[in-house]
Order: C-alpha cells, then structure tokens, then sequence
C-alpha cells in the first residue's frame, strides 16, 4: 500500500493533464525523432497516469516498464495502443539496478520528485549518465501555493505544510518544493541540457472535489507538522469557500526534460 489512493490519482489526472507543458513535450518527440521503436522506463507510475498522457504523443511503437511499490495501483494500468507495458512492483528507494535503465530510451517520472532526497536523485542521475535515456519529469510540485479569496492562516498553515512535505518519504530527506531546482541543478552539473518550464494546477470554482481532497491533504500534513495552529479552523473556512462555489487555487508545479547533448 502507499499514501497515494487510488481515487486521489484519478481525481487529480485532468489536471495533471491540463497543466502539462505541451512544449516540453513536443520536445521529448522531436528528440525521439531517430529511433523507431522506443524504450520508456516510469518511476512511480501508480496506476499509468504519465503512459496514458504521453504514450499517444510519441506516436510509434513503443514499450514502458512502469515501476511502483504499490501492486493494487500497478494492476489498474493498461496498455495502449502502440504501447506494451511491463508493471514491476517494486520500492525504488531501496534499489534502481534491475529496471532497465541501461536500455531506456526515455525515462519519466510524474508527481514523484518532491518526495525524493538528493542522494536519491544523484544516483539515479549516475545510473541514467552513461546511457542514452532522455529524462522527463512533470509535475513536480515548488512549493506556491495560492488559494482564493486568501484566509488570514494561509501562510502560516502552508509553512507547516512545506514542512511536512521536507520529511522523509521512504527515500530519506524529502526534496519537497526544493526538487525541481534541485534536480536541475544536478543534471546540469552531470553535463545535460535542461529545459524546465511552469507546469501549475489552476483550480476553479467548478473542482470542489479536488479541491476539496488536495486541501485535506495540505491540513492534515500541517497539522502533523505543528500544534500550534488551528488547522481544522482554517480547512473548515476553506471547505466551506469551496462548497459556496467560491474558491479557486493554483498550485506550483515545474516539468523538466534533460538531455546528453550528443
Ligand atoms: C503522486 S503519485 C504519482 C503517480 C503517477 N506517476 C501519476 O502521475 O499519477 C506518486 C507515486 O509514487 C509511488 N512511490 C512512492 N514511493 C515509492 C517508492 N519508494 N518506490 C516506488 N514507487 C513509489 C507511489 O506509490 C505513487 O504511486
């Protein structure tokens, strides 16, 4: 089992898919150009959200390892057209030999990064350097947060939150909102080229229950976080914005693609 519900991953994906950077994504194409039938590795795939959106846009044969700890979650991905899949249960943190890096022509990853810690990611830059895999990484959360209309406990409920999503979620010290910056810095350091680009959530009025779920999940991540401050207050006038049909939220995220200039 993991933290991640299967319903909180099919309420977020039309988000996930809207927010997506579609530049970025052309890019992996255009980079994939050359080789005709491609080599996909996803980490922390859950139930296939990163194949259903980009499996269709690259556009050609193609076969994905999709790597998860959570069998129940594996089990709900299927293959596309075009694209055959593999599910491999296992817990990334412990171990990336064995998951086909070597061969990869893509390896991809969406919503994972901010739980990871910076050795993590060094050795899986490592472990990606001398092959030829491009690396796409969407949706990783940076930390703005703005909800609306704003409440006086905003930023003081969102501290404790960032807090929380710096401790360790299996991979040692979470990355949190510092990931994306992070793993560009990394990569860059590695000898790759790297685009990254705005990738956020903008919620409307019309969202309530993603809105509804994601602000459960900021109050109760602050509430493990501190003591000190009326967290259930602050989510009950929030919740109650969001059943007026009132609020609105954006959420920061970053996609990255990084690439081995040839
Ligand atoms: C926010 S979900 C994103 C899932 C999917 N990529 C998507 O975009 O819907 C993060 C995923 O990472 C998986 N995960 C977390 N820690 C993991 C680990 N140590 N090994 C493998 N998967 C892990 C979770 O089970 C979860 O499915």
């Amino acid at each position: 089992m993991s933290d991640f519900t299967a319903d909180w991953l099919a309420l977020r994906e039309p988000a996930d898919r809207r927010a997506r950077h579609a530049g970025l994504c052309r890019q992996v194409r255009a980079l994939l150009d050359r080789r005709p039938r491609l080599k996909v590795v996803d980490l922390g795939a859950g139930s296939g959200a990163n194949l259903r959106f980009l499996a269709p846009l690259l556009a050609r044969p193609q076969h994905w390892l999709l790597v998860e700890r959570d069998a129940a979650l594996l089990a709900l991905a299927e293959a596309l057209p075009r694209a055959g899949i593999t599910p491999l249960v296992r817990d990334l943190a412990r171990d990336l030999s064995g998951i086909g890096l070597e061969q990869a022509d893509l390896v991809t990853a969406s919503a994972l990064l901010d739980l990871v810690s910076t050795p993590w990611l060094e050795t899986l830059i490592a472990a990606c350097r001398p092959t030829r895999a491009l690396l796409h990484v969407a949706l990783t959360v940076d930390g703005r947060v703005a909800w609306s209309p704003t409440d006086p406990e905003d930023e003081a409920v969102l501290a404790a939150f960032r807090r929380h999503q710096r401790g360790d979620k299996g991979f040692g010290p979470a990355l949190g909102s510092e990931a994306a910056q992070t793993a560009e810095r990394l990569l860059q350091r590695a000898g790759y080229q790297v685009r990254a680009a705005r990738s956020d959530w903008q919620l409307g009025a019309d969202e309530a229950a993603l809105q509804e779920a994601l602000l459960a999940g900021q109050a109760d991540a602050a509430a493990e976080a501190t003591s000190d401050l009326d967290v259930a207050g602050w989510q009950e006038r929030r919740r109650a914005i969001i059943e007026a049909g009132d609020s609105r939220v954006r959420i920061g995220h970053r996609d990255l693609l990084a690439w081995r200039p040839s």
